[in-house]
C-alpha cells in the first residue's frame, strides 16, 4: 500500500510517499528556516503564506521522486493537529482537494503521534538518500520519549494506536527551552542545533542549574531552567537586561555562550533521561524510541544509550525534525482499523494533545 503523506503544521512544507508503513520512496521537505531566522522565530502569517506557495510543487516532487503516478497512490494522509492553524489549513486543504479529485481515502494524522513513526522506517527506495536506517521496527510495548519544539512527553504504546500518555510538560517544551536559551545567549535560530553546537566546546559543569520538580512523576517542566539560565547570564555580564532583549546577547562572550549552552544542555538531557529511565523500570517496555526535533541531539542519543540496559536504535536526524515520511508511515497502521476521514467535512485542531487520541 503506497500512501502519500502531507505535512504543513509549522514551518516545514513536506510530502512523501511511503510503502506499507516501512519503506520510504520519497522524502521532500521545504524548510522555512531562512525566512523565519531574521525574526528569531516562526511568524504564523509568514509561515502560512510560504506553505501556499510551495505546497503543490512539493507534492509533485514527492510523487516524481517516488516514480509514482496518482493511479499508484492508495491513500492520502495529512496532519490535522496540532500546529499553527493557518499552516495546518494549507496542507489539509491540499490533501482534501486531491482526495476528492483523485478519489483516494484520506487519513487524518496527529503530528506528535506521527513523530514516533519515524522509528518504523526501515527501508528506502533507490532514489532516497537517507543515512543508515534501523535494521528492525520497534517492538511493543514501546516507550516513546517525544521531544520537539511544542511537546515533551512520555508515551507508552501497547500497540499501534493503543497508547497512554504517561506525562507531559506543564510549561515550556524542551525544544522551546533550547530555542529560548539560544536567544538569551545570542546563538542563531533554530536554537536546538546552535545550542548543541556551542555546547561541544563548553564546560557542562561550570554553571549549577536546577532540575525541576513536578507533581506528576512523568511530567516535565523547563521554564524554570530557562529562567535560571537567564539569571546566571545576567549575573555573569553584570546587568539585568530582561528576556527577550537585544542588549543581553550582545554582552555574552563566546566562552560564556559555550559554558552556559553546555550546562543547560546537560541538565535538560539529564531531566529527560531520568524520567525515561524511571518509566523504563516501571513499565519494562520491549523497546524505547525517541522522537521529535530534539531527538536529533547527538548528546541525548549518546547519554540515553549509556543509561538504558537495552539497545536503542535511532532514526536518521532528517526524520526527527518535521517531515511527511512519519505522516505516511503512521497512516498505514491507522488504515488497518480506522475509517478514512470525510474530505468534505474535515477540521483542523490546532491544540490537541495525545491524551485522548488513541484509536485502537
Ligand atoms: O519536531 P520539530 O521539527 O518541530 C515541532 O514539531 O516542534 O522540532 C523542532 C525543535 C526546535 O525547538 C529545535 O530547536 C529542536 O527541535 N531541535 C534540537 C536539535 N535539532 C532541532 N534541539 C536540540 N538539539 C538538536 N540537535
Ligand atoms: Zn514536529
Amino acid at each position: 500500500m503506497k500512501i502519500l503523506g502531507i505535512e504543513s503544521s509549522c514551518d516545514e512544507t513536506a510530502a512523501s510517499v511511503v510503502e506499507d508503513g516501512r519503506r520510504v520512496l520519497s522524502n521532500v521537505v521545504h524548510t522555512q528556516i531562512d525566512i523565519h531566522a531574521r525574526y528569531g522565530g516562526v511568524v504564523p502569517e509568514v509561515a502560512a503564506r510560504s506553505h501556499i506557495e510551495v505546497i503543490n510543487p512539493v507534492i509533485e516532487q514527492a510523487l516524481r521522486e517516488a516514480e509514482c503516478s496518482w493511479n499508484e497512490i492508495d491513500a492520502i494522509a495529512v496532519t490535522y493537529a496540532p500546529g499553527l492553524v493557518g499552516s495546518l489549513l494549507i496542507g489539509t486543504l491540499a490533501a482534501r482537494s486531491f482526495a476528492i479529485i483523485h478519489q483516494k481515502p484520506l487519513y487524518a494524522i496527529h503530528h506528535v503521534e506521527a513523530h514516533v513513526y519515524a522509528n518504523f522506517v526501515v527501508e528506502q527506495g533507490a532514489g532516497v538518500k537517507l543515512p543508515t536506517l534501523p535494521a528492525t521496527q520497534p517492538l511493543f510495548p514501546m516507550l516513546a520519549l517525544i521531544v520537539s519544539g511544542g511537546h515533551s512527553q512520555l508515551v507508552l504504546f501497547n500497540d499501534h494506536g493503543n497508547y497512554q500518555l504517561l506525562g507531559e510538560t506543564t510549561d515550556d517544551a524542551v525544544g522551546e527551552a533550547f530555542d529560548k536559551v539560544a536567544k538569551i545567549l545570542g546563538l542563531p535560530y533554530p536554537g536546538g542545533p546552535s545550542v548543541a553546537h556551542a555546547a561541544q566546546s563548553g564546560n557542562a559543569h561550570k554553571y549549577p542549574l536546577p532540575k525541576a520538580k513536578t507533581t506528576g512523576v512523568y511530567d516535565f517542566s523547563f521554564s524554570g531552567l530557562k529562567t535560571a539560565v537567564l539569571r546566571s547570564v545576567q549575573r555573569e555580564v553584570g546587568v539585568d537586561h530582561t528576556y527577550p532583549s537585544f542588549e543581553l546577547p550582545a554582552l555574552v562572550s563566546p566562552s560564556l555562550q559555550a559554558d552556559m549552552a553546555a550546562s543547560f544542555q546537560r541538565i535538560a538531557i539529564e531531566t529527560l533521561i531520568d524520567k525515561t529511565e524511571k518509566a523504563f523500570n516501571e513499565f519494562a517496555p520491549k523497546s524505547v524510541v525517541i522522537a521529535g526535533g530534539v531527538a536529533a541531539n547527538s548528546e541525548l542519543r549518546r547519554q540515553l544509550s549509556l543509561r538504558l540496559p537495552l539497545k536503542v536504535e535511532y532514526a536518521p536526524m532528517q526524520l526527527c525534525t518535521d517531515n511527511a515520511v512519519m505522516i505516511a508511515t503512521l497512516a498505514f497502521y491507522q488504515a488497518q482499523s480506522v475509517q478514512p476521514a470525510n474530505p468534505f467535512a474535515f477540521e483542523v485542531i490546532p491544540s490537541r494533545s495525545m491524551r485522548d487520541t488513541a484509536w485502537a
